[in-house]
């Protein structure tokens, strides 16, 4: 069966929900970083911008950026196991490289565990670059791999949906 996702920015209802997949999907090995009162914290920043993706009013994924006056920064990223594979990362991506595009920035730059070998396909299938690695970035445990987009393009995603822009990313605003 066709999937129906929905993307809409992020509730506070939904910061326990974004923080607890962060721990799971993202963090795991490593102390918590995102805790709820982190995420509400940094969603009440001007400068943050955050999506959610439903299905079937269930919540599927999320993602955080921070849209700066120069540059926009993914910060968290992650769609929930059971909902992989189907296109839901690139709806959040796409999401998020559209706001930084539409608010003018240039660069976007990413950081993602070293062990992380999907997410980093994920990002390099996107146009992302790899530019450095990090020694000791996560809590001094494990290395990143920072990638980087510069200009900010549409993504290959994007660009490829476009003629048929998706009865499935209808967009509700909460
Ligand atoms: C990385 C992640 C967000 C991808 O989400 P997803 O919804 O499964 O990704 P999509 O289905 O939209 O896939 C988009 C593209 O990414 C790449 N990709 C995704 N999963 C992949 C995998 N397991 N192996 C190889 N490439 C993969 C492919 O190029 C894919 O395009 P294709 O389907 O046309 O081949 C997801 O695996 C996840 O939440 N991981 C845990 C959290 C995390 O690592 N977040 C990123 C760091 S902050």
């Amino acid at each position: 069966m066709r999937l129906q996702p929905t993307i809409r920015l992020a509730k506070r209802s939904d910061i326990a929900l974004m923080a607890s997949l962060s721990r799971r999907e993202i963090e795991h090995g490593l102390p918590w970083s995102w805790t709820p009162t982190r995420i509400k914290r940094f969603l009440a920043l001007s400068s943050s911008n955050a999506y959610v993706v439903d299905i079937d009013g269930q919540f599927a994924g999320f993602s955080i950026s921070s849209l700066g006056d120069a540059r926009a920064h993914l910060v968290l990223l992650a769609v929930e196991p059971k909902w992989r594979k189907q296109g839901i990362g690139k709806i959040l991506l796409d999401w998020q490289v559209q706001a930084a595009r539409t608010a003018g920035l240039t660069d976007m730059s990413l950081e993602v565990r070293s062990m992380n070998k999907v997410a980093q396909l994920f990002y390099a299938a996107a146009g992302f670059s790899r530019i450095r690695s990090l020694p000791k970035y996560y809590c001094g445990i494990e290395d990143a791999v920072r990638f980087r987009m510069q200009p900010i393009r549409e993504s290959q995603w994007a660009i490829r949906s476009n003629s048929s822009k998706s009865a499935s990313q209808s967009k509700k605003f909460s």
